[in-house]
């Protein structure tokens, strides 16, 4: 199987080194495309002779291709590669609100598989979600869920909206995690602790929590009554959370993310 990755940015070198790293396709196999022609500075599992900055027929060899450049620079690419693309291949895109249906009108393509990965996908860690259209048979979804999850876990949509209701919720959850552990780092600090420990305590907590509760099958509600005894301090700080309607925002924020991947789609 050769797989062509155009644009080789964080998820396209991400996805060259998970392929290459699980043994799933030869080094030799993959190939990238980009626009810069020194490839001295290059740091990839890909080999250098593998680098093209040339849009060819050959092009058209290529059973997977692997679409991983920022969705405003897709119209462009997508004139320069049409002539050459088969039908036969399978579109991989990664770009973020690039519909079906825009990616088959544009490439005359119609083997499309769409993904919404996050950004833990660099460590193995990630989540994609991904949908097909009807011409990709179930042997070629097969091969694409298991290349997808050598960057981490995924789940299969029917239904294409569901990738701009995963964008909200696992591909920019990641910032969400992260603005909570910064705002649980301030209080840190506030009470006394220094950067590096606030860092630490929090850092631990996160992994800690996630890591216990993939450990049981209870639910996040059985786990917090674990921790959050009557009267005591844990639900002095939930009676806050409450108090402040922190659940309607985070739901009212997520809705916000799908509205906008929505209408950058659109
Ligand atoms: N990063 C994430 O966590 C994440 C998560 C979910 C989805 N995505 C999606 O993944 C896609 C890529 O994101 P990224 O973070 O990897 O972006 P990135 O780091 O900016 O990489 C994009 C790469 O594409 C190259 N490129 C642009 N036009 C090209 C062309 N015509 N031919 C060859 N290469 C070209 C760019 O080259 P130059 O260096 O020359 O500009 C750049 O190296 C985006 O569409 C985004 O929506 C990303």
């Amino acid at each position: 199987m050769k797989v062509l990755i155009i644009g080789h940015g964080n998820m396209g070198k991400t996805y060259a080194n998970s392929f290459i790293s699980s043994r799933f396709i030869k080094p030799e196999d993959i190939f990238a495309l980009v626009r810069n022609s020194d490839f001295s500075g290059i740091e990839s599992a890909i080999p250098k002779a593998n680098f093209s900055t040339t849009v060819s027929e050959k092009i058209g060899d290529f059973d997977i291709v692997i679409l991983a450049v920022k969705p405003q620079d897709f119209s462009v690419l997508a004139q320069t590669v049409k002539p050459y693309l088969k039908d036969g291949q399978i579109i991989f895109s990664v770009m973020a609100g690039i519909t079906i249906a825009k990616l088959e009108a544009q490439l005359s393509c119609s083997k499309i598989v769409r993904s919404m990965p996050n950004i833990p996908t660099q460590i193995g860690m990630g989540m994609t979600v991904f949908t097909a259209s009807a011409n990709v048979d179930r042997k070629e979804l097969f091969i694409i869920q298991n290349l997808i999850n050598t960057t981490g876990k995924s789940v299969y949509v029917e239904n294409e909206k569901l990738i701009d209701a995963a964008t909200a919720i696992s591909g920019s959850g990641p910032a969400y995690v992260f603005y909570f552990m910064q705002s649980m780092i301030k209080a840190a600090v506030d009470l006394g602790f220094n950067e590096s420990e606030a860092e630490l305590l929090v850092n631990q907590t996160f992994m800690g929590s996630v890591a216990i509760q993939n450990s049981y099958s209870l639910s996040n509600e059985e786990w917090i009554a674990k921790v959050a005894s009557k009267g005591g301090t844990t639900e002095s700080a939930l009676r806050i959370f409450e108090k402040g309607l922190l659940e309607k925002t985070i739901i009212e924020a997520v809705k916000a993310a799908n509205d906008r991947a929505l209408e950058l789609g659109s």
